[in-house]
C-alpha cells in the first residue's frame, strides 16, 4: 500500500472516529473509542444495522401497501343537505305486456297452432291466419315466457314472415300507461307525469320516472333514428305539445322523511291479461341513478299484485378528490368522466359501460342485438328465431364459469370500472298486503256511511 493510500485510510478513519464519537444519532458513539472493546463495538455495529434492515423493510411495506391502493376511502366530515341532490330514477316494468283489447293473441295463436297442424295432417296448406297476424304474434312472443323459444315451437316454421316494427308494434299492445299508473305524486310537486319517460329495457316496455332524456343519455350522431329508447310519457303522437323545457331538469330531492315521499298507484287489470303470455303478474321495480340507463335483469324488486312496498333510500355518496387525476385509472380503481368515452352513451358510470360491452358482445356472438340496446343504424335487432341468443350473450358475459379461459374473458377487455362520482342507494323495504286490510274490517261498512252518521 502506498503512503497516499495509508494517508487516506488514517483520515477517513480519523473522520469516522470523530464522526461517531460526535454525532446525535443514538448509538453510534459506541463504535469507536479506544476505552471499549471490540466485543461491544461490534454489538452495537450489529443492533444498528439490525434496526436499519427493519426500517428500510417497514418502509418497502409501506411503500407497496401505497403502490396497490393509492386511494383511501374516508367518511366525509362536512354533511350535505339532502335537498341537494336528485332524486333517484324509479324504473317500474309490468310483467303483463300484452293487452289483450288490441290483440288476441290466445285465440290467434290457437288457431294458427290448430290450422297448421291440419295441414301438416292432411298435407294441405290451408292456412287462414293472415301473415299480418302471424307477424304480430311473433312480435309478442318476443316478451312471453322463455318456453316459447323452444326450438320446437311451431312458429318457427314461419320465419319466413315479417316481423312488424317491434318497438312501435310492442308499444301499441302494452296496457295504457294511463290506465296503468292512476296516480303518481309528491307533496312537493304533483305533476309527477312530467318526469315519467317510456324507456325500453330488456324487460320491454317500462316507464321510468325522473330519467335524463334521450338526448343527454346517447350520442345521437351514433344511434340509428329508428326508434327512441327513452320517450317523454306524452310524446305519443296525439296532442299534449312539449312543453318549455322545464321538465328536462329532474326533480330534486324535497326533504327527509315520509314526508318527502313520491308515490305511485299502480293497477292492475287481470280481465286484460293474455293468459298464454304471461311469465307472471305484478312488477319489477328498479331505483338508480337518473344517469344510469335500467338493466333490469341485474337487479330489480318485485312487486306483485295487491301490495304496498315502501321503500325507503339512504344515499350512499361516493366521491373522488381531483388530485387523483395523477395516478392511473387502475390504481385508482375509478374513472373520471372523461376518461373512458363510451361508443353509445354520454355519460360513463360501470352500468353504462357493462350494457355497453354487452352490446358489443351480443354483436359479436349474435351478429344482432336486443331491441333494447343501444344500436347503429348498420346493426340489426334480432329476429324471434334468434331471440335465444342475445340470453345467452348475457349469460355467458356476466357469469363467471368455474373454468373460465381468462385471456378471452370479454368483460375485462371493457374495462368498465366504477365512476369515480356515483351515488349507490341502499334501500329498505317494507311490503305489505291489501288484502289483509281488507280483512280486517271496521263497524262502519263505507265512507258514504261514515260521512252519512258525522253529518247527523
Ligand atoms: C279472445 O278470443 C277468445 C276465443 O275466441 C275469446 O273467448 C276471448 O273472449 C277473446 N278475448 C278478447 C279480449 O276479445
Ligand atoms: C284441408 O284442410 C282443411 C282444414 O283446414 C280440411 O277441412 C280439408 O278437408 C283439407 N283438405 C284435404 C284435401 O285434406
Ligand atoms: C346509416 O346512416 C348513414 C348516415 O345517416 C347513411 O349514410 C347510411 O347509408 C345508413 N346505413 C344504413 C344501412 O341504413
Ligand atoms: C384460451 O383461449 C385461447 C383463445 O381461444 C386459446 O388459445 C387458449 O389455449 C385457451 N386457454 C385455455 C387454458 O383453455
Ligand atoms: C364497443 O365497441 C365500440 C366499437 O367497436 C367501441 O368504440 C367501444 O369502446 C366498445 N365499448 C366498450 C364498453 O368496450
Amino acid at each position: 500500500m502506498s503512503i497516499g493510500a495509508k494517508l487516506m485510510v488514517a483520515r477517513a478513519s480519523a473522520l469516522f472516529e470523530e464522526y461517531c464519537s460526535e454525532s446525535s444519532v443514538h448509538g453510534v458513539r459506541f463504535f469507536v473509542g479506544k476505552q471499549r472493546s471490540v466485543c461491544v463495538k461490534l454489538t452495537w455495529l450489529t443492533v444498528f444495522g439490525l434496526s436499519l434492515i427493519g426500517c428500510g423493510i417497514m418502509i418497502q411495506q409501506a411503500y407497496n401497501k401505497w403502490d396497490r391502493t393509492p386511494v383511501i376511502v374516508t367518511l366525509s366530515e362536512v354533511p350535505t343537505p339532502v335537498w341537494d341532490m336528485t332524486f333517484p330514477a324509479v324504473t317500474i316494468c309490468p310483467e303483463i305486456k300484452v293487452s289483450n283489447t288490441v290483440f288476441n293473441f290466445t285465440d290467434q295463436f290457437e288457431t294458427l297452432h290448430r290450422e297448421w297442424y291440419w295441414a301438416q295432417q292432411n298435407s294441405n296448406n290451408t292456412i287462414t291466419v293472415d301473415d299480418d297476424s302471424i307477424g304480430k304474434m311473433k312480435a309478442i312472443i318476443h316478451h312471453c315466457s322463455g318456453i316459447y323459444m323452444n326450438d320446437k315451437n311451431f312458429i318457427f316454421n314461419f320465419n319466413h314472415i315479417l316481423e312488424p316494427n317491434l318497438v312501435d308494434f310492442l308499444k301499441k299492445v302494452s296496457l295504457d300507461r294511463r290506465n296503468v299508473f292512476t296516480m303518481c305524486g309528491s307533496t312537493s310537486d304533483t305533476r309527477c307525469t312530467n318526469y315519467m319517460q317510456v324507456a325500453l329495457t330488456n324487460e320491454g316496455i317500462c316507464y321510468s320516472f325522473n330519467m335524463i332524456a334521450q338526448e343527454e343519455m346517447f350520442h345521437a350522431d351514433v344511434l340509428h333514428k329508428e326508434y327512441k329508447y327513452l320517450e317523454r310519457w306524452d310524446e305519443d303522437g296525439k296532442g299534449m305539445p312539449a312543453s318549455d323545457g322545464t321538465n328536462d331538469e329532474l326533480l330534486k330531492v324535497a326533504g327527509s322523511g315520509l314526508d318527502a315521499v313520491i308515490g305511485f298507484n299502480i293497477i292492475h287489470y287481470p280481465l286484460k291479461i293474455d293468459t298464454s303470455c304471461v311469465r307472471g303478474r305484478g312488477y319489477k321495480v328498479l331505483i338508480h341513478e337518473p344517469t344510469v340507463y335500467p338493466d333490469l335483469s341485474k337487479r330489480n324488486i318485485r312487486l306483485s299484485v295487491s301490495q304496498t312496498l315502501t321503500v325507503a333510500l339512504k344515499p350512499n355518496i361516493m366521491m373522488t378528490s381531483p388530485e387523483l387525476t395523477k395516478y392511473s385509472a387502475q390504481k385508482r380503481q375509478c374513472y373520471f368522466d372523461h376518461e373512458h368515452p363510451l361508443r353509445f352513451f354520454r355519460l360513463y358510470n360501470q352500468d353504462n359501460c357493462e350494457l355497453e360491452c354487452l352490446t358489443n358482445y351480443t354483436l359479436q356472438r349474435c351478429g344482432c342485438v336486443h331491441f333494447s340496446m343501444p344500436h347503429t343504424n348498420e346493426t340489426r335487432v334480432c329476429l324471434l328465431e334468434e331471440a335465444h341468443c342475445p340470453t345467452e350473450a348475457r349469460g355467458h358475459l356476466f357469469i363467471r364459469k368455474q373454468r373460465r379461459n381468462d385471456t378471452n374473458d370479454y368483460l375485462q377487455r371493457c374495462d368498465c370500472l366504477p365512476a369515480c362520482s356515483s351515488v349507490r342507494f341502499d334501500l329498505q323495504i317494507t311490503q305489505d298486503s291489501h288484502s289483509e286490510e281488507r280483512e280486517v274490517r271496521t263497524t262502519i261498512e263505507t265512507q258514504e256511511d261514515l260521512l252519512a252518521k258525522l253529518q247527523l
